[in-house]
């Protein structure tokens, strides 16, 4: 359709408007929302695209109702015990509310162990579209002082992650953020861009070369989900490893492969 500013203005307030997408950072609604206008016929249809564009790259991930009041408020009672093992059974609590870290819950201590084997202490971290994936922070080997920056689209639960960080004593912060219009260029010592790739080129085609491409980090830990949302696993892990391969072509990078039960994982050096 012949799209003005004013559709776009009644297309955010009605993305807005929905309890599902109302913590969706306004930049990226308006992004998508400006490409669907010009490509549907209504507004009514522009807004019904805009709302499937974004479940596809994230609605689906997140459970309807999260309670991030009392997961902090868990995460509080966790910490004052000053005790290790319920601090990291209320971050796997708060994590399960998640889809991408639900999935990794059962293989998180080898998922960190293994991949980041053999790396020094991280004293920072980027967590690319990180979902609940900081509270996974506890399992990371981290130095003393180590700072932790995480984005994400939705501001209540970047809200919540920012406090989680002061809560476990990080520097760093987590904030709602496009990382397509606005990727995080600060350089770090390791970047986690953990089943997301996939995700942002719903978005954008281009995302994952242009995230390779910006984010300033010594080692990248890239990973690829081995089956749908739905269960079905049929050839995605070859089609996700080929196209990463075709990623990083003549880069001259480092890369070594890891297969666990519901990840493939990448950690590139450079
Ligand atoms: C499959 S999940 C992966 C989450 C996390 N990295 C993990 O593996 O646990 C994809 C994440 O990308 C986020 N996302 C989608 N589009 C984004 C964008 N344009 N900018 C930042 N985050 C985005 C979603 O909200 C979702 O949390």
């Amino acid at each position: 359709m012949d799209a003005g500013p004013a559709d776009l203005d009644r297309l955010a307030a009605a993305v807005a408007a929905s309890a599902r997408y109302r913590h969706v950072c306004p930049d990226l609604v308006r992004s998508i929302g400006a490409c669907e206008l010009g490509r549907r016929r209504s507004l009514k249809q522009a807004i019904k695209a805009t709302k499937d564009r974004l479940h596809q790259a994230a609605g689906a991930y997140v459970e309807r109702r999260t309670d991030y009041a009392a997961h902090l408020a868990a995460l509080r009672q966790a910490a004052e015990t000053g005790e290790r093992e319920p601090f990291l059974q209320a971050c796997a609590q708060a994590m399960a509310s998640h889809t991408s870290s639900r999935e990794r819950l059962p293989i998180l201590g080898q998922f960190y162990a293994t991949t980041l084997a053999g790396l020094s202490p991280l004293r920072s971290v980027l967590d690319v579209a990180c979902g609940l994936n900081p509270l996974a922070l506890p399992w990371l080997p981290l130095a003393a002082g180590a700072a932790y920056y995480a984005y994400d689209i939705y501001e209540d639960m970047m809200a919540f992650v920012s406090e989680f960080l002061r809560l476990a004593g990080m520097a760093g912060e987590a904030r709602a953020v496009d990382v397509i219009a606005h990727c995080p260029a600060r350089h770090v010592d390791l970047a986690l861009l953990l089943k997301a790739i996939p995700c942002l080129e719903r978005i954008d085609a281009a995302a994952g070369a242009h995230l390779l491409d910006t984010i300033a980090a010594d080692h990248l830990l890239v990973s690829f989900p081995v089956r749908s949302l739905c269960g079905v696993a049929k050839g995605m892990p070859q089609s996700y490893e080929a196209h990463f391969v075709e990623l990083i072509a003549g880069r001259g990078w480092a890369v070594r492969r890891f297969q666990f039960a519901s990840e493939l994982a990448f950690l590139v050096s450079r």
